[in-house]
């Protein structure tokens, strides 16, 4: 299960992610908004992270303006792994060495095309399970 969260900023990103979701019969649940109207990014970051944290969902798409704001509150959580991607070089590349559960969009950065290409490269990228990628996964979560 996908979990999907943004605020007024990726709002519309957000409406075109859940048509190509449906359309391959990918299921998710939305964790809000639900509208343009200008909201706090940190509460759906945390919406989505908790679901993941808590078992109910694998992996989550967060989207805000930049992206920016509701990966760095993502990131925040323990065992969350939030990427910020423009390409999909970075998406893959972020499955393969990162084991990312966390895709963060910029609505106003990318557009519907190249967002949904990203989607596609993050939810179809496998981790590695390099010793090397799993060791300084590990040493992430160490203080
Ligand atoms: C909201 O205007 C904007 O600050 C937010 O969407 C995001 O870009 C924050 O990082």
């Amino acid at each position: 299960m996908l979990a999907l969260g943004c605020d007024h900023g990726g709002y519309e990103l957000k409406q075109e992610i859940k048509k190509y979701l449906e359309e391959r019969h990918i299921e998710y649940r939305d964790f809000g908004c639900d509208s343009t109207d200008s909201v706090d990014y940190p509460v759906y970051a945390k919406k989505v992270c908790r679901a993941i944290t808590n078992g109910e969902c694998d992996k989550g798409i967060l989207i805000c303006g930049t992206g920016i704001g509701i990966s760095i509150t993502a990131n925040k959580f323990k065992g969350i792994r939030a990427a910020l991607c423009t390409d999909c070089f970075c998406a893959e590349a972020t499955r393969l060495h990162n084991d990312a559960n966390v895709l963060a969009l910029g609505g106003r950065v990318v557009g519907p095309g190249l967002a949904i290409k990203i989607v596609d490269t993050f939810l179809n990228t496998p981790f590695s399970g390099d010793e090397r990628h799993m060791r300084r996964i590990r040493q992430m979560e160490e203080d």
